[in-house]
């Protein structure tokens, strides 16, 4: 059983290293190998093939992530590095195709919403070996909607979907959206997040991580043993920071909060760009990163920024990931969004919706950090969703092995 794993971007990474290590465990227990397990005759070992298209490239948007996830070095890059949309999917899809049609996997299995996962969907879709089959495409983190096409993720959410025979989905909301959509329910499969089984595996070791006494923020006599309280930012949306206009509306939104706590905003490459295209470097300190203001430092590796979200008074962030991230922490969260397509960390987590305007923001960091919250981890985020998915995987490979096209 051959399958091809593809991460690209950030945010692929901590969804699929749980999948890769369900993979060993269940080649370790067909093999009766390092688990100690017994050997099962009746299953087969998956090969795995990891492919990292170099959406992302940079050692703190990559390199430290698969040093951080235990990730093996990928067996193939693509080295596609950045690009407009069309530039950076075109060139993906040129390079995995060539790799497809070497390779010959029985499946290809894409994560996330990112350009690399759509472009590698499509690819597999439209392939076709010399016996006339095509891989099977697995998608992980299925039937998410925001609603809204202006979002480049949500065009690669509905797309990916589409083409999938296999659609793993991390929330209730992701089973009626791709029902609404007529997907046949024997493709769909509710499995939990594997974003949070990294969460779950990691968040004990992210507290060793030095990141808070690095930034200044362990306080007190005995090396620092109570932690200031501070906040975390994060931005990167094209629409939230490739405008001057509303760069700054955000930045104003989050001024009394910079006024009592500390704010370390962890930049992302394109944001760090504007910032400094648009001359912003003013609203940002200096100081030590234990003193009020907003403190940008560089983008981050996993266990420092798992070790940071943990710690934190409150989370403010446009991402898709940390809205999930600081549900199942119980960290109160600021979405600088008009919509968020993980609709269940409003319901049952700790999370708002703040718009994109600065009175809204203001308002929603002011309600935040005021409530108590009870929230409840969503169903099936309990780590184990890697495990469902490989389970599944190899039933499904068994029987298309077995029974030639079906
Ligand atoms: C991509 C994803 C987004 C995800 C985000 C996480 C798409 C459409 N968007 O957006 O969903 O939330 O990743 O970061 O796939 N750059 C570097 N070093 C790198 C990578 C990028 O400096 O290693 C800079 C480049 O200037 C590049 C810019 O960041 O042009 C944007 O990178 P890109 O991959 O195009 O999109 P993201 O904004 O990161």
């Amino acid at each position: 059983m051959k399958v091809m794993i593809v991460v690209g971007a950030r945010p692929n990474f901590m969804k699929a290293a749980p999948i890769i290590a369900a993979i060993r465990e269940h080649n370790d227990r067909v093999s009766g190998g390092a688990a100690g397990g017994d050997a099962r005759g009746d299953s087969e070992a998956v090969h795995y093939i990891l492919v990292h298209t170099g959406q992302h490239y940079d050692q703190g948007m990559s390199g430290s992530f698969f040093a951080d996830l235990r990730l093996p070095e990928p067996d193939i890059r693509l080295e596609v590095g950045s690009g407009s949309h069309a530039v950076q999917t075109a060139e993906i899809m040129q390079r995995f195709e060539a790799v497809l049609l070497h390779e010959q996997p029985e499946m290809v299995l894409v994560v996330g919403d990112v350009n690399s996962t759509l472009a590698c969907a499509l690819v597999a879709a439209k392939l076709s070996f010399e016996n006339g089959s095509r891989p099977l495409i697995a998608h992980v983190e299925a039937g998410l909607r925001s609603f809204d096409w202006s979002m480049p993720e949500e065009v690669n959410r509905v797309l990916t979907d589409r083409l999938s025979d296999l659609l793993f989905v991390t929330e209730e909301s992701g089973l009626l959206n791709l029902a609404r959509e007529g997907v046949p329910p024997e493709r769909v499969h509710f499995v939990g997040n594997t974003m949070i089984d990294s969460l779950i595996t990691y968040r004990e070791k992210a507290e060793h991580s030095t990141v808070l006494a690095t930034l200044g923020l362990r306080i007190g006599n005995n090396g620092g043993s109570r932690v200031a309280p501070y906040a975390l930012l994060t931005l990167h949306r094209p629409a939230n920071v490739d405008r001057r206009a509303g760069l700054m509306n955000i930045l104003d939104g989050l001024q009394d909060l910079a006024r009592d706590y500390s704010i370390i905003f962890p930049a992302h490459p394109r944001t760090r760009k504007r910032i400094s295209e648009f001359c912003l470097e003013a609203h940002f300190t200096g100081d030590s990163a234990g003193s009020p203001g907003i403190h940008m430092v560089e983008a981050l590796g996993y266990l420092d920024f798992l070790c940071l979200m943990k710690n934190a008074k409150l989370v403010v962030t446009d991402s898709g990931g940390i809205q999930e991230e600081t549900t199942c922490l119980g960290v109160p969260c600021v979405t600088v969004r008009e919509n968020t397509e993980r609709p269940v960390t409003l319901k049952c987590g700790t999370n708002t919706l703040a718009g994109v305007r600065k009175e809204g923001i203001r308002q929603a960091v002011r309600s935040q950090l005021e409530k108590t919250f009870a929230n409840q981890v969503p169903e099936k985020w309990d780590g184990k969703a890697a495990l469902r998915i490989v389970e599944i995987l190899v039933s499904v490979l068994e029987r298309r092995s077995t029974c030639g096209s079906c």
